[in-house]
């Protein structure tokens, strides 16, 4: 059986990269396979949060994921607080995991390495992530590439538990995309777009207006060549173009590179190309953000097929690792 698992942190604000790299994969995957996506409300908690603002945009973050085409008849999403499991499968994960992977971590080391506040949670954050996964027995975990690490480390978790406690959890696999895995900053091609960049010129959101966008894309760093052509080391700015025009039009950056022999056009058509995926996303958004009550209300469905499955593997690690049934 194919069970596919995946989860995106409620801070910031969406942006193509993660629209690109994993939530078209993630419409996609449901009508292939049962599938199972997750709010991840605790892993935004690695860094201090406004309280409000994490209630709020974790609402309009599964609107978004909505609005982008899940649709909750057909698979489980869900906000990762709301099924307990999660916090008591990572403690298990994190007993699982070496100080020294976790130090290995990129993710970490970026991170820390640019935050004042280190918590104890940012250094054990992949052991929750692998708690998320393996307790839906995920087959398939569809991501984009900056996640390639935690989800090795879920696998070395889950056959180091197999291996000392007996079978418990199925080995997962991540899927990336064909294009779009890793979508760049537009003013740095070199660095991956990312939330922490809101507002800023590199970072294209999926709310973003047709202006903004064109905007962005018009001002985007390329190189003094004038030749169109995928080649991320000589050419990054030009190629993260075509990635994104692929993306945004089911090709490949090799495919989508055919017939451009100037920037200008390939950034006229790629800002095109973005403004028509998201018009749609966009207008759906507005419909649901009027209405958070019947949001708050699919959620706790949510929640509640997810709590099903995810309580009975927990019970199945607890008794594997020789924890007494409780009551
Ligand atoms: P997050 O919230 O940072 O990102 C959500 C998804 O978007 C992808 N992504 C990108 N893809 C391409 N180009 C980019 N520039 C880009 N930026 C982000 C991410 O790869 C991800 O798929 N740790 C995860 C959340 C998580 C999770 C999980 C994922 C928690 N538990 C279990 C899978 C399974 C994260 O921070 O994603």
């Amino acid at each position: 059986m194919t069970r596919v698992f995946s989860g995106i942190k409620p801070t910031g604000n969406v942006h193509l990269g993660n629209l690109l790299g994993a939530l078209v994969h993630w419409v996609d995957d449901q009508h292939r396979a049962d599938s199972i996506y997750c709010v991840v409300d605790l892993h935004a908690l690695t860094v201090p949060q406004d309280p409000a603002e994490l209630r709020e945009t974790t609402v309009r973050l599964a609107q978004l994921l909505l609005a982008v085409g899940l649709d909750p008849e057909v698979c489980t999403l869900f906000v990762q607080s709301h099924v307990s499991a999660h916090s008591e499968l990572a403690w298990l994960m994190e007993c699982t995991a070496a100080f020294g992977e976790l130090s290995r971590m990129t993710q970490f080391k970026d991170k820390s390495a640019k935050s004042g506040f280190v918590s104890g949670g940012l250094f054990t954050y992949p052991a929750l992530m692998a708690a998320d996964i393996l307790l839906y027995d995920a087959t398939h975990v569809p991501v984009g590439d900056d996640q390639r690490q935690h989800v090795e480390l879920t696998r070395d978790l889950a056959e180091r538990f197999n291996a000392r406690y007996g079978a418990t959890f199925v080995i997962p696999e991540a899927t990336y995309p064909r294009a779009g895995a890793r979508v760049m900053d537009l003013q740095d091609p070199t660095s991956k777009m990312s939330k922490s960049e809101d507002g800023a010129p590199g970072t294209i959101l999926v709310l973003d207006d047709p202006k903004a966008i064109e905007k962005k894309i018009k001002r985007a760093v390329t190189d003094t060549e004038v030749e169109v052509r995928y080649d991320v080391a000589a050419k990054p700015g030009v190629s993260n173009l075509l990635s994104i025009l692929g993306a945004a039009t089911g090709r490949t950056p090799d495919e989508a590179a055919v017939g451009y022999t100037q920037y200008g056009p390939l950034k006229a058509d790629t800002a095109a190309a973005v403004i028509e995926l998201l018009a749609p996303v966009q207008a759906r958004f507005a419909e649901l953000a009027a209405d958070p009550g019947e949001t708050q209300r699919l959620l706790a469905v949510g929640a509640a097929k997810a709590r099903e499955l995810a309580d009975a593997t927990l019970a199945r690690a607890r008794d594997q690792i020789g924890l007494l049934p409780p009551g």
